[in-house]
């Protein structure tokens, strides 16, 4: 077994910038297949215009990570950075499906499943039914769940476990890295959020709820000591109330409906005990930073993203004192991280 060798802090700059190349080297036979089937709808940024705002990125999120790296929540390690054959065969799969999935975009194709995926699918919300970015299967599939990180990785050039570790700094605000507490993430997915959570806090217990037991299955590929997967609408919770301490979702709240929205912090109000922690991590909304207005209104004509437009104009604040949260506070980088808390019951005076 190779053992486990420990990113150095001053090396993690290089790592990163090293890992934003790759993954905006791999963007472009992906853009060259697009534009070829596309043509006239294929919208493209100057590569100087991409590399100024990835270094801004890149600068944004470094000073959080150090922090991190500081505070002990984050442990970087060479094996979990580099994992070469499964990088090359998934970027193959992805290659694969640029051809059906610009098709899938040119004619805009959005509720399109293998038998596999249909079958996965049943009994989901119909919301949830669709292709969202073009996705082959959209969350149905072993192979979609495989090819998952990597294609977000492609997508914001390598800084995409960077932006979710932004759920740390409210976590980091209430807890030790020794502590032990109840976590509930929604829509966790394959895991690539929960790993963080995971290392920072390997005394903590964690549940993760997704609709999808495909990508339920990648994420306990990740064999996370701490972790509990369970195939569950994040709207509909089959927990007792006030049964966490924390309840948080990355990448989740952009992909749903906005009653579905107020729905799921209701039920996280219900499951989380009183005094309890809420972090939403997801995408800048309008108005947070002006400089990437004009990429927020981009991205849901791009990657189908049907409830995206009304995400970003519905503050997340907004949501959270709807379902009763208070203490809001907000950290911006790239994303967005909204924290709240179920406040304590008010005393009554005799
Ligand atoms: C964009 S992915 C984000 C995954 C992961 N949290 C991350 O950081 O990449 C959205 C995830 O939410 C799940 N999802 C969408 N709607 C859901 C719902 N109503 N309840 C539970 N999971 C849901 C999807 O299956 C998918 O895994």
């Amino acid at each position: 077994m190779i053992p486990k060798i420990k990113i150095p802090k001053k090396a993690y700059p290089t790592i990163q910038i090293a890992k934003s190349i790759l993954y905006l080297g791999e963007s472009f036979p992906l853009k060259l297949i697009g534009k070829k089937i596309l043509k006239d709808d294929y919208q493209t940024r100057s590569l100087k215009d991409e590399i100024a705002s990835l270094r801004q990125a890149i600068e944004d999120l470094k000073t959080q990570d150090q922090e991190l790296i500081e505070q002990g929540l984050v442990h970087l390690h060479l094996q979990d950075e580099i994992k070469p054959l499964k990088h090359i065969k998934n970027y193959f799969k992805i290659l694969k499906n640029v051809i059906p999935s610009s098709y899938q975009k040119k004619y805009n194709v959005n509720k399109h499943f293998s038998s596999e995926a249909e079958a996965n699918l049943e009994g989901t919300p119909d919301y949830y039914k669709r292709n969202f970015h073009f996705q082959i299967d959209g969350y149905g599939t072993k192979e979609s769940a495989e090819i998952y990180d990597h294609q977000v990785d492609i997508l914001f050039s390598g800084l995409s476990d960077a932006m979710r570790r932004t759920v740390l700094k409210p976590l980091s605000l209430r807890y030790e890295p020794t502590d032990h507490f109840r976590v509930l993430e929604l829509g966790c997915g394959t895991g690539s959020a929960t790993q963080w959570i995971s290392k920072a806090y390997p005394n903590a217990e964690i549940i993760g709820v997704d609709l999808s037991e495909a990508y339920l299955n990648e994420c306990r590929l990740k064999n996370l000591p701490n972790f509990t997967g369970l195939k569950m609408a994040a709207e509909s919770l089959d927990f007792d109330d006030a049964d966490f301490d924390v309840v948080c979702s990355v990448f989740l709240t952009h992909e749903l409906p906005q009653k579905v929205i107020t729905e799921i912090f209701k039920e996280a109000h219900r499951v989380l005990k009183d005094g309890g922690l809420i972090v939403t991590v997801d995408s800048l909304q309008s108005g947070d930073r002006p400089e990437y207005e004009e990429g927020l209104e981009v991205f849901p004509q791009e990657f189908h993203e049907p409830f995206f437009k009304a995400y970003t104009q519905t503050p997340l604040q907004k949501h959270y004192k709807k379902a009763g949260f208070k203490d809001i506070q907000q950290w911006l980088n790239i994303v967005k991280c909204v924290s709240g808390t179920k406040p304590l019951p008010t005393s009554k005076k005799s």
